[in-house]
């Protein structure tokens, strides 16, 4: 059974928080929370809407930044997909089972009012993010 999971925003790696917010703008996506600062992680967040779709700018800003690598990797780009979940428990377990890997443990972040997240990774589908109700 597939676990019970809500995409809740799409992660979007950005290396320039405010020309990428004029940028998604100018396509017309509307503010929804302006960039916070993630001192936990070391990037600006920034989450913007349009037709129903969040996008989340994640934007490293110091060089240990834990997407610092990724940055490398992907430059401008989206990597994640975060789900929302009704039982974290469960919709753990069933990612684990379905052959995810955490990649961090339970972690809370600022930008969504200090709920708990975790990053975990598939082979075939890359990273993914699950929030804790
Ligand atoms: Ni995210």
């Amino acid at each position: 059974m597939s676990p019970d999971l809500t995409v809740h925003h799409i992660g979007y790696l950005v290396k320039k928080v405010q020309k990428a917010k004029d940028a998604f703008a100018s396509l017309g996506y509307q503010i929804e929370q302006d960039t916070l600062r993630d001192e936990i992680r070391k990037v600006d967040i920034c989450f913007l809407i349009k037709d129903g779709y969040r996008i989340e700018l994640v934007c490293p800003y110091a060089e240990d930044s834990v997407v610092s690598g990724l940055m490398k990797r992907f430059k401008n780009s989206p990597y994640h997909i975060c789900y929302e979940t009704t039982d974290f428990e469960a919709a753990y377990e069933s990612l684990l089972a379905d052959g995810f890997m955490a990649i961090d443990t339970l972690t809370p972040a600022p930008a969504l009012s200090g709920r708990q997240v975790v990053f975990l990774t598939n082979a075939v589908l890359g990273m993914i993010e699950l929030i804790k109700p």
